[in-house]
C-alpha cells in the first residue's frame, strides 16, 4: 500500500478513534506477515486502537420476526434461542459470530450435561466399584455408543476417543503407519489438507522413507480428483482426505475415493471435521478404513475428539502412547495391551468432555442433520452469492452450481485490504466475529498466491439476517479502507 493511503488510514482512523496507535495495513499477499491459524497479528494496533468498552447483555428474545431473506421463521431462528453465547453484544454491537469452522457454540444442553456431571457424578471411569465410578463409566461408554450411531460404525468398539482430530490422525500415523509403511510407500494427499493432516505424514515419513505426494486443484479450484485417481498405485499405502475443505469449501467425493484406494490395495483417512457437524456421514457407505472429527466444532466440549477405525485395523495396531488403561498385563521387562479401543486410550480420559459431546450429539440428532444440511446449503448459497457484491472480492474454491454444492463457509481477499485488518475492522466495529490468517492451510495459500485470507463460516444456529449484516460490515470496512484513494 502507498505510505500516503497509509497516512490516510491512519488519519481517518485517528478521526474514529482519537487514541488510535499506527495502523499497519498489508497486503494479503506480502509475505512479512503470516498469521498463524490462531491469531490474527498483523492488527494488534488496530485492534486496541479501534476498541470500544465491551459491553454484554443477553437479547430479550432470541427469534426474530420477519427476516427479509428467509420469509418465515428459519432453522437459524429456532435454534438460536438453544445458545445462550450468541444473545450478547460485542464491542457495542449485536455479535454475530462467523467463526464456526474454527469452533462451534455449545448449546444450553451440552453445557448442563457437562455441569450435571460435574456436580452429579464426577469420578474415574473403568477404575473404580463405587455408584459415581459406574455412574461415570456408564455415560462415558455411553458416549462412545452415541458416536457409533451417529456415524453408523458398526461397533462402538470402533470408536476411539481423543482429545482432538489432531491427535486421532496423529494416532493413526504413528500406529498404523510407523508400523506400516516402508522406503518409497506413497501416502497420497491433497494440498487442501490441514495442517494436521499433513505434519504427522510428514514425521513419519521422515521415520520411514515413505514418500508423501500432493494432489493440487483442478481448474475449478476443487482438489484435482482425477489427478488423484492417476496419482494411485500399488505404491499407495494410504490415501489422506478431507471431506469438506475448511478454506474452498469444496466437497470431495469420498466413496469413489474410497473405491480406487482400495483397488490398488490402500486404506483411506477422511478428515471429516468440516462434514460430520454438518451432514448425515455414514462411514460403512463411505467405506472408509479411517474416520476424524472433533467435539468442538459439533457443539461438544473441546478437549473431545474421535478416530473411527475399522475393527480389524485397530485390533492389529500398536498402541500409540502407553500408561494406564490400555493395557492387559504390564510386567518389568514388557507388557501385553487391551484390546482396542481401550488400547489407544491411555491415562484418564476426558470423561466429561465425552459425556458432552454425546449430549452434542443427541442435540443435532434432534433437530436431523438432513435438516442441518438443508438448511446450510441454502445459508452457504446465500452467503456466496451476496458476497459476490463486495467490490474488488476474490472467494476462494468452487462456484456453486446445480451440481456443486460448496460448504456453509467463504474464504476470501478483498483487494489491497490484509484480511486480518478486515477481522479487526468488523469486529471492532460491527460485531462480527470471522477469522483471518491460513486457516491451517499454508500450503494452499501458497498456492492460491498469497500467505492469508479472511474466511465466514456458519452453522445452522445462523441466519440470512446474519449473513446481511456482515455483508453490510464488510462494505462498509471495504469502503473505510478504499475511501482515501
Ligand atoms: C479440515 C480440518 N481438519 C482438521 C482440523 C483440526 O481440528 P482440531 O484442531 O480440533 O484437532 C480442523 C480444524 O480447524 C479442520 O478444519
Amino acid at each position: 500500500m502507498p505510505s500516503t493511503l497509509l497516512q490516510l488510514c491512519c488519519s481517518a482512523m485517528e478521526t474514529l478513534a482519537p487514541k488510535l496507535p499506527s495502523l499497519k495495513v498489508l497486503n494479503p499477499s506480502s509475505s512479512s506477515s503470516s498469521p498463524s491459524c490462531s491469531t490474527a497479528r498483523s492488527s494488534s494496533s488496530l485492534r486496541a486502537g479501534l476498541r470500544r468498552p465491551f459491553s454484554l447483555s443477553i437479547s430479550a428474545s432470541a427469534v426474530r420476526e420477519g427476516d427479509p431473506a428467509v420469509g418465515s421463521v428459519s432453522l437459524g431462528h429456532v435454534t438460536r434461542t438453544d445458545f445462550p453465547i450468541l444473545h450478547q453484544e460485542v464491542n457495542g454491537s449485536k455479535l454475530v459470530y462467523l467463526d464456526n469452522a474454527a469452533t462451534s457454540q455449545k448449546p444450553t444442553a451440552v453445557l448442563k450435561a457437562l455441569q450435571n456431571y460435574y456436580e452429579a457424578y464426577n469420578s474415574n471411569v473403568h477404575r473404580g466399584i463405587h455408584f459415581l465410578s459406574s455412574k461415570a463409566t456408564d455415560a462415558y461408554e455411553l458416549a462412545r455408543k452415541k458416536v457409533a450411531a451417529f456415524i453408523n460404525a458398526s461397533e462402538s468398539t470402533e470408536i476411539v476417543f481423543t482429545k482432538n482430530a489432531t491427535e486421532a490422525i496423529n494416532l493413526v500415523a504413528y500406529s498404523w503407519g510407523l508400523s506400516t509403511l516402508k522406503p518409497e510407500d506413497e501416502v497420497v494427499l491433497t494440498i487442501a489438507e490441514h495442517h494436521s493432516a499433513i505434519v504427522p505424514w510428514q514425521l513419519v515419513a521422515q521415520k520411514t522413507g515413505a514418500v508423501l505426494k500432493f494432489v493440487n486443484l483442478d481448474e475449478t479450484e476443487s482438489p484435482d480428483i482425477e489427478k488423484l485417481r492417476q496419482m494411485l498405485s500399488r505404491k499407495t499405502k494410504i490415501v489422506v482426505v478431507h471431506h469438506v475443505s475448511n478454506m474452498l469449501a469444496s466437497v470431495l467425493p469420498i466413496e469413489e475415493i474410497v473405491l480406487w484406494a482400495h483397488d490398488v490395495g490402500a486404506k483411506v483417512l477422511v478428515d471429516a471435521c468440516q462434514s460430520v457437524p454438518h451432514m448425515a456421514v455414514n462411514v460403512q457407505d463411505l467405506d472408509a478404513d479411517f474416520l476424524v472429527a472433533s467435539s468442538h466444532k459439533m457443539c461438544g466440549p473441546t478437549g473431545m475428539g474421535f478416530l473411527y477405525g475399522k475393527r480389524e485395523l485397530l485390533s492389529a495396531m500398536p498402541p500409540f502412547l502407553g500408561g494406564g488403561e490400555m493395557i492387559s498385563d504390564v510386567f518389568l521387562d514388557h507388557s501385553t495391551y487391551a484390546e482396542p479401543p481401550s488400547r489407544f486410550e491411555a491415562g484418564t480420559p476426558a470423561i466429561g468432555e465425552a459425556i458432552g459431546l454425546g449430549a452434542a450429539i443427541d442435540y443435532l440428532s434432534g433437530i436431523g442433520m438432513q435438516k442441518i444440511h438443508e438448511y446450510e446449503l441454502e445459508l452457504a448459497k446465500y452467503l456466496y452469492e451476496n458476497l459476490l457484491s463486495v467490490p474488488n472480492i476474490r472467494i476462494y474454491g468452487p462456484v456453486p452450481s446445480g451440481n456443486t454444492n460448496r460448504a456453509a463457509l467463504c474464504s476470501f481477499n478483498v483487494e489491497n485490504i490484509h484480511p486480518t485488518d478486515i477481522a479487526t475492522f468488523l469486529d471492532q466495529q460491527h460485531g462480527v466475529a470471522i477469522r483471518s490468517g491460513h486457516h491451517c492451510a499454508q500450503p494452499l495459500h501458497r498456492y492460491l498466491g498469497v500467505n492469508a485470507s479472511a474466511r465466514a463460516s456458519l452453522y445452522f444456529y445462523n441466519t440470512k439476517e446474519d449473513v446481511d449484516d456482515f455483508v453490510r460490515a464488510l462494505n462498509d470496512t471495504v469502503s473505510f479502507f478504499t475511501s482515501f484513494k
